[in-house]
């Protein structure tokens, strides 16, 4: 058993390097694998020091936070931070196996639960709408509906990245629904707001600007903000955001090679938009309660 620190802070390649030469002062062999048990911070710092030991020692995910069971653990992306960014240095490392239960999760901080959900909604929002009527019981922290709804999640997810592994092709950009605004709302707040909740209001606001597009009819819009409400995020920015604080943040995100790309639901589903009308994408954040 390796323990390691708690926290962005720990996932990083001296945590790697540690962990490393335990594995090398165990004596670790080809054939045995390594068990990454605990949160996403757990499953991609453990993953990538598997990705690389002996240029590779399987690894088994046993995620116990709500986000890794339906998002991190799932995928094979591994890796860790540097001072100048976040998951910059990385492998692909499939998983042997993800084992998931979800009775882990009765212990999880109240907020990280939450921002779990965040991840669920955008999987319910991507296609057919299987968290709405598990509101109660997903709040609840129900197991068997758990069970149920991270199995949809990771079989959506577990789709999407079998016919893009390596991110090479876009179709996984997909998984990103939501998450752009999200991004640059998690900048903007100085970290304010945790991932799962600058999720929930970058689904709102994907909606919004879906539909002031006219890619979808406007209750699209409003059915998302029920379901993110629902489930007890927020479904709009907190106070003290500008506009063009966040299109300039948005600008440099590392995906979008200098334009500003949303994913958007339309007529032909989830996909890919890039340089919207500027004055949609205003339109769209002043109705999520961003100011000019
Ligand atoms: N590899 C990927 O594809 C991918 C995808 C999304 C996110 N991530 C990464 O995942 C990380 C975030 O993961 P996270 O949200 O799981 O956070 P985390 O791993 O930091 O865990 C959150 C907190 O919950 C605690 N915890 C874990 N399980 C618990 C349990 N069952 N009961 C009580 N407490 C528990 C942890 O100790 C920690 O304090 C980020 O570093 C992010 O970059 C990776
Ligand atoms: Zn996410």
């Amino acid at each position: 058993m390796f323990e390691m620190g708690e926290g962005e802070d720990a996932k990083t390649l001296s945590t790697v390097e540690t962990l490393s030469r335990e594995l090398a002062q165990w004596g670790l062999l080809r054939g045995d694998l390594v068990l990454a048990l605990g949160g996403g911070v757990v499953g991609d710092t453990a993953g990538f020091a598997a990705a690389v030991y002996y240029r590779g020692v399987d690894v088994v995910q046993v995620p116990t936070t709500l986000l890794a069971m339906v998002d991190s653990a799932i995928g094979g992306k591994t890796g860790v931070n540097l001072p100048e960014g976040k998951n910059l240095v990385g492998a692909f490392h499939q998983p042997r196996g993800v084992f998931v239960n979800p009775t882990v999760l009765a212990t999880l901080p109240d907020r990280e639960y939450r921002c779990g959900l965040g991840e669920i909604a955008k999987y319910a929002l991507m296609g057919d709408d299987f968290a709405s009527a598990h509101v109660d019981a997903l709040v609840r922290r129900d197991p068997a509906v758990l069970a149920e709804v991270i199995a949809r999640c990771v079989e959506i997810k577990a789709r999407v990245v079998a016919a893009d592994e390596l991110e090479l092709t876009g179709v996984r950009a997909v998984l990103n629904y939501g998450h752009t605004l999200a991004h640059a709302l998690e900048t903007a707040s100085g970290h304010g707001l945790m991932h799962g909740e600058a999720v929930a209001i970058g689904l709102v606001f994907a909606a919004q600007l879906a539909a002031v597009l006219e890619r979808v009819p406007p209750d699209v819009a409003a059915r998302t903000e029920t379901l993110v409400q629902s489930l007890g995020l927020p479904t709009y920015a907190p106070p003290g955001l500008r506009a063009d604080d966040l299109v300039t943040i948005m600008q440099r995100d590392k995906k979008s090679g200098g334009g500003l790309t949303f994913v958007l639901d339309g007529p032909s589903g989830i996909e890919r938009v890039d340089d919207p009308d500027p004055d949609a994408v205003r339109k769209a954040l002043a109705a999520i309660r961003v100011e000019a």
